[in-house]
């Protein structure tokens, strides 16, 4: 009953529109998620060859982004922008998800909504991120209980704003472990399951504006360090995992609305919108299109690139 055949190629390896998806070929299905994986890619999963070469040619280029069979992880995926892109990888066919998370209620809430709006085999796993020993134990969870890892979003994060001559090392240092370190933990125990596998995958940062520009008038030392070092991370595991077919890019959001800003919208936000071209804050699903792109096959020759998605905040 499971389907166990792994093609040796790379998971995201671009398909051109007569050629059969994976979908049917790459599934893994294991213990009590067997039933959800299976009925989630039944009707997306092709009956045949014949059924797909016979396929209508106008839908090849939707199907680039299509992710019938891929597992993912997001880290930070319990609320905001992290669960906004587990969301849409989810509504593009995947047939396993794991949020990792500190946040156990809101965590263990995102992967039954996941569950029940798409039948995806969604399991939430609690860790810090600052915690490599407890990062890889989730990540080899993951492994045994969905199968394998396509996907990696790295979304955990944190950020506080404290001017510099009052910081004190603890609280910065916090700020570096989190969003860096705990991002190269997360990448570095995905990226040794992804090279053991042979299939590849992808990996998504999600960095910010605050890694190519300094905010203004909030002080934000130890964050905007964070994110320079964890684009420089990304372009550095791009070069070095580009032979096991391994992508790594970033997304850097500008100003978003999310539960990590709301208490600075009597404060800050009517700045944030003067100083941003668009003269609004970025709602979460607005990185969606660009981490299903990053995902999938859509963007097969894409590694070590950083995409500002910031309502023209930057180019001013
Ligand atoms: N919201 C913005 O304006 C904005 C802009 C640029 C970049 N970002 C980045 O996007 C990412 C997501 O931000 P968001 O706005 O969705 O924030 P959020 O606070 O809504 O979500 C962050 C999630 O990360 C989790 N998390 C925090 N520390 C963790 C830890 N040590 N271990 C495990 N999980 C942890 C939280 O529990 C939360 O669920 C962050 O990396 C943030 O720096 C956000």
């Amino acid at each position: 009953m499971a389907i166990v055949s792994v093609h040796p190629r790379p998971a995201d390896e671009v398909m051109s529109p007569t050629t059969t998806s994976l979908a049917s070929s790459q599934l893994i299905a294991v213990g009590e998620c067997r039933s959800a994986i299976i009925e989630t890619t039944a009707s997306a999963a092709p009956e045949s060859l014949e059924t797909v070469t016979a396929a209508p040619r106008k839908n090849w280029v939707f199907d680039m982004f299509r992710l019938d069979g891929r597992v993912a992880v997001v880290t930070g995926g319990a609320r905001g922008l992290g669960y906004a892109m587990a969301d849409g990888l989810c509504a593009a066919g995947l047939s396993g998800i794991a949020i990792l998370d500190l946040q156990s209620d809101l965590g263990e809430a995102a992967c039954e909504q996941l569950h029940s709006e798409y039948g995806v085999c969604a399991r939430f796993y609690r860790i810090d991120v600052r915690d490599e020993v407890a990062v890889q134990c989730a990540i080899d969870s993951v492994v045994q209980d969905l199968g394998k890892i396509d996907i990696l979003i790295l979304s955990a994060g944190v950020a506080d704003l404290v001017h510099a001559e009052d910081y004190s090392a603890a609280k910065f240092k916090r700020v570096i472990d989190i969003n860096l370190n705990g991002s190269f933990a997360c990448a570095q125990a995905v990226g040794k399951h992804m090279i053991a596998a042979g299939r590849g995958g992808s990996i998504i940062f999600i960095g910010s504006m605050s890694g190519s520009i300094v905010n203004w008038p909030q002080p934000q030392s130890a964050y905007n360090a964070s994110k320079a070092g964890v684009i420089h991370l990304m372009k550095s595991l791009a070069a070095e995992w580009a032979q096991y077919h391994i992508r790594c890019n970033a997304i850097s959001p500008g100003y978003m609305e999310t539960p990590l800003n709301t208490e600075f919208e009597e404060t800050y936000f009517r700045e944030w919108k003067a100083r941003t071209p668009m003269s609004r804050l970025g709602q979460p699903e607005e990185l969606t299109g660009c981490a299903l792109w990053l995902a999938s096959g859509a963007s097969s020759f894409c590694t070590g690139t950083d995409v500002l998605i910031d309502g023209g905040y930057t180019v001013l």
